[in-house]
């Protein structure tokens, strides 16, 4: 006779579910963003990322510890750099609010906590764009390369463990990775936002950097159309073959199929970033006491990590460490 009720047999007490669950979510497998601000002498909240801060170097430390002390491994860090300028001289300025962060994260955290570092112009561009710009406005792809370069070495120089180009310029971990060479940085790691897609869900994080593109002006000449899969597969191959160390899809939940077929491909630790819109959604819903935030969060994470990330770079670390814990 046809079994029934036999999958249900596995789903009636919480222990028996414990059992047979396929994916397990840790601390481990996140990633907090944490935005540095320059001359502030508190954080300041921001509006759209309810719970999200930028902080002073002082608070990012603190909460960095905090992190830690749940567990978290690593913090990605931005910086929000008081003057901008049309080369974003302060993304490599050694005295720039992210080298000033990283090494007070090292010496307060030493290797008990990996320190990334975004690495992109557009937080300290004038004209909002993640590279530098010709004389008629389009972005320069072999130019911002240089200037690539010049932050990773800065930021090596400051200590972080792992520098991560999210600008999406042709090339950019090959050149990252010749530069930090020469300059004798050969353990600094490379996370390549390798499929990173041109979304709308990151009108948030735009007010937490406080970055206004030109003209209002978008990133589609340089991020992928969301309409493509295979473009990605080739995204990642040369990231790969250009020398990166782990790799990521960006946003992650409209991009769950990227992220299953990075894997299928791909041996080499995948990431996925939750970014500030996914964040936002969640908390603006749960806001309005249409959804359990909570809960909603959780299952992000989870579907995230069963699509195949073996890391979430999300806004929801602290919290969801907490309930791991
Ligand atoms: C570029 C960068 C962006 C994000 C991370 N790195 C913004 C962009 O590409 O416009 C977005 C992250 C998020 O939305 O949470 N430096």
């Amino acid at each position: 006779m046809f079994p029934q009720r036999r999958l249900r047999r596995l789903r009636r007490t919480p222990a028996l579910r414990r059992m047979v669950a396929e994916t397990h979510l840790t601390p481990d497998d996140l990633i907090a963003p944490l935005f540095v601000r320059e001359g502030i002498d508190e954080p300041h909240p921001i509006g759209s990322l309810p719970g999200v801060v930028q902080h002073t170097v002082a608070s990012a430390v603190r909460e960095a510890g905090e992190l830690r002390r749940l567990g978290v491994p690593a913090v990605i860090l931005f910086g929000v750099p008081e003057r901008k300028d049309a080369e974003g001289t302060g993304a490599s300025d050694p005295d720039g609010i992210v080298q000033v962060a990283i090494r007070a994260l090292k010496d307060a955290h030493g290797d008990d906590l990996a320190v990334i570092a975004d690495l992109c112009l557009d937080e300290y561009t004038d004209h909002g764009h993640c590279g530098l710009l010709t004389p008629s406005g389009e972005v320069d792809n072999d130019a911002t390369l240089d200037r690539y370069a010049e932050v990773a070495v800065a930021q090596a120089d400051a200590g972080v463990d792992i520098v991560a180009p999210s600008g999406m310029m042709d090339g950019q971990v090959a050149a990252i990775r010749d530069a930090l060479d020469e300059e004798e940085f050969a353990e600094v790691a490379i996370l390549a936002y390798a499929a990173k897609y041109a979304s709308a869900l990151y009108g948030p994080f735009r007010e937490a950097v406080d970055v206004e593109i030109c003209g209002g002006g978008d990133r589609k000449g340089y991020q992928q159309d969301p309409a493509n899969v295979r473009e990605s597969l080739e995204e990642v191959r040369l990231d790969v073959a250009e020398g990166a160390d782990l790799l990521m899809v960006k946003p992650a939940l409209a991009y769950l199929d990227v992220i299953a077929r990075v894997r299928a491909e791909h041996d080499l630790p995948l990431a996925a970033y939750h970014v500030s819109g996914e964040y936002a959604m969640i908390k603006a819903a749960a806001a309005n006491g249409w959804i359990d935030g909570h809960l909603v969060a959780m299952e992000h994470l989870t579907s995230i990590k069963r699509a195949g990330a073996d890391l979430i770079l999300t806004y929801l670390a602290r919290e969801a460490a907490e309930a791991l814990a």
